[in-house]
């Protein structure tokens, strides 16, 4: 069975005492759901807070990961942090590729690519994004966007590194908009992901890939989501700053997770 990975982004939110907060209100109570229940949860708070937020849910089940890195390991790259910086202030993975990063801050799928591989070579775990516009989705290029995502993302990303990351299918139009993706249309664009990367890999390494559904993912909508077959967790924006929605989210996980071991 594949691994279930619950990831909050919190994006450009909090600051470090309400960051805090938030993480010890999860870590005080993410036990107690499901116990036993197998999921990992991850908190991706923006990096002035990354060590703090890994200091308080150290020892719990809770990991941490950072929103973005730089491609290169050092030097005179001002205002960036590499993915050594990342592990050494306590975190495991690192998302990329975030459509935000892609519209405002041009992350490219060669960047986004040449950061995946360096996440792997720094020992983090990237979690991947990728995503179709409105307009791309309405004018039915939804498959060819999502394959030179994912097809120019991997580039020589080798199987035993697919097996063990994560790729967040995030349609853009899903995004802070209320508008979340019905079941049927995230297990749709997750099953051609699978198949893609079977084709370019191999079945074993598609099985392998955790594969995240994120888009105005909220405590009402989360079961249906997680329901589906190859929705293996959920990337989650505003509902995980509320401690209280978050749980909710974690807790509809855990119980997908033991009703199918
Ligand atoms: P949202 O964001 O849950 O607020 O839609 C998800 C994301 O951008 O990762």
């Amino acid at each position: 069975m594949r691994p279930y990975v619950v990831a909050g982004n919190w994006k450009m939110n909090t600051d470090m005492d309400s960051a805090i907060a938030l993480a010890e209100a999860l870590r005080a109570r993410v036990d107690a759901l499901e116990p036993g229940a197998q999921v990992q949860v991850l908190l991706c708070p923006p990096y002035p807070m990354l060590a703090s937020v890994a200091a308080a849910v150290k020892g719990s089940p809770i990991g941490v990961g950072a929103q973005n890195m730089y491609l290169e390991d050092s030097g005179a790259y001002t205002g960036e942090v590499s993915a050594a910086m990342l592990v050494s202030a306590g975190c495991s993975h690192v998302i990329l590729g975030h459509s935000e990063r892609r519209q405002y801050f041009d992350d490219s799928n060669a960047v986004v690519n040449a950061k995946v591989k360096k996440a792997f070579t720094g020992g983090l775990v990237p979690i991947m994004c990728v995503g179709e516009t409105l307009e791309q989705r309405e004018t039915g290029v939804t498959e060819a966007v999502i394959t030179m995502q994912i097809r120019e993302g991997l580039e020589g990303v080798t199987a035993e590194q697919v097996r063990t990351m994560v790729v967040a299918y995030e349609p853009v139009w899903a995004i802070g908009t209320g508008r979340t993706a019905t079941p049927e249309q995230a297990q749709e664009v997750h099953v051609y992901i699978r198949d893609l990367v079977a084709t370019m890999y191999d079945r074993e390494t598609a099985d392998a890939l955790v594969l995240q559904y994120g888009g105005s993912v909220k405590a009402d909508n989360a079961a249906e989501l997680f329901a589906q077959p190859d929705v293996d967790g959920g990337l989650i924006g505003g509902a995980s700053l509320k401690a209280e929605q978050f749980l909710e989210i974690i807790s509809a996980a855990k119980a997908r997770t033991a009703a199918h071991p």
